[in-house]
């Protein structure tokens, strides 16, 4: 089959039909999410936190992202490919943002990109270039240091006319779908309702066109330490039990002498 496409994202709006997203940054994930029906993957910034084991997503580096979206592209036949755009990139000018999303386009050839924030005139001279771009509006982690850190965003009357104002502009600059990340789920509902293009929640509740979260997260393979799991997010399966047990079980075969056997001697 063909790509999922933007005007298919779109058409599924109008239709009322919800569609899935998931982070990837690489092969596997990014077949098996494909293979799953995942409609669209994000090669999130989030990569700095779930790859590189950076603190925040800030210190992340187009030049750390495109191999990573490079992996994600190749591997996929069907799923629409996002690449997030790093901290620093893009906010300077929309003109330095055009240069970034067209390295993107043209080094990991992905089929659209993401930026963070209210930037109309970014997204306007890239989506000027032929280039999709989705928007992401209420808590935006590049900013957690102005917002104070992982706080719900939108929450009270001003707060939510802004952020549908925000909307509304991304959308009119040529947004193709907006991220809405923590954001009251009577806020999300409405935005979703009022704007013209999918809406894709993260702890916005059930109201969206679409959900996406962090495929570690989903699946349970972030550990403990790294600090408690945020409430929006449900975990469909404990990767991290399943591999700590394999690994620890691989371990003791060697430690134990049970592995290898003659099966596995030449
Ligand atoms: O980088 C990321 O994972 C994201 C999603 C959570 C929207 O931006
Ligand atoms: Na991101």
């Amino acid at each position: 089959g063909s790509r999922v496409r933007t005007r298919h994202l779109q058409l599924a709006k109008e239709r009322g039909e919800k569609w899935a997203m998931l982070t990837s940054y690489d092969q596997y994930t990014a077949q098996i999410f494909d293979e799953a029906g995942i409609a669209v993957l994000l090669v999130g910034d989030s990569a700095a936190n779930n790859v590189f084991g950076y603190e925040s997503t800030l210190p992340v580096t187009v030049e750390e992202m495109l191999p990573l979206v490079r992996a994600v592209v190749g591997a996929t036949k069907r799923a629409l490919i996002v690449g997030d755009l790093p901290f620093g990139t893009y906010e300077e000018s929309p003109e330095v943002a055009l240069r970034t999303a067209v390295r993107f386009m043209k080094e990991a050839r992905c089929h659209a990109v993401k930026l963070e924030g209210f930037r109309p005139a970014q997204i306007q001279m890239i989506t000027g270039a032929g280039i999709p771009v989705m928007a992401h509006l209420g808590f935006t982690p590049q900013s957690e240091h102005q917002l104070g850190g992982y706080r719900v965003q939108g929450r009270g009357d001003d707060a939510a006319a802004t952020l549908l104002h925000q909307a509304r502009e991304v959308v009119a600059a040529g947004a193709f779908a907006v991220v809405l990340e923590m954001v009251p789920g009577d806020v999300a509902k409405q935005v979703t309702a009022e704007i013209g293009v999918p809406t894709v929640g993260i702890g916005a509740g059930p109201d969206t066109d679409a959900q996406v979260l962090v495929w570690q997260d989903m699946a349970g393979l972030r550990p403990a330490s790294a600090g408690p799991t945020p409430r929006f997010v449900k975990k469909y399966a404990d990767l991290h039990s399943v591999l700590a047990r394999a690994a620890a079980e691989f371990a003791a075969d060697v430690h134990d002498g049970a592995f290898p056997t003659a099966d596995h001697t030449f």
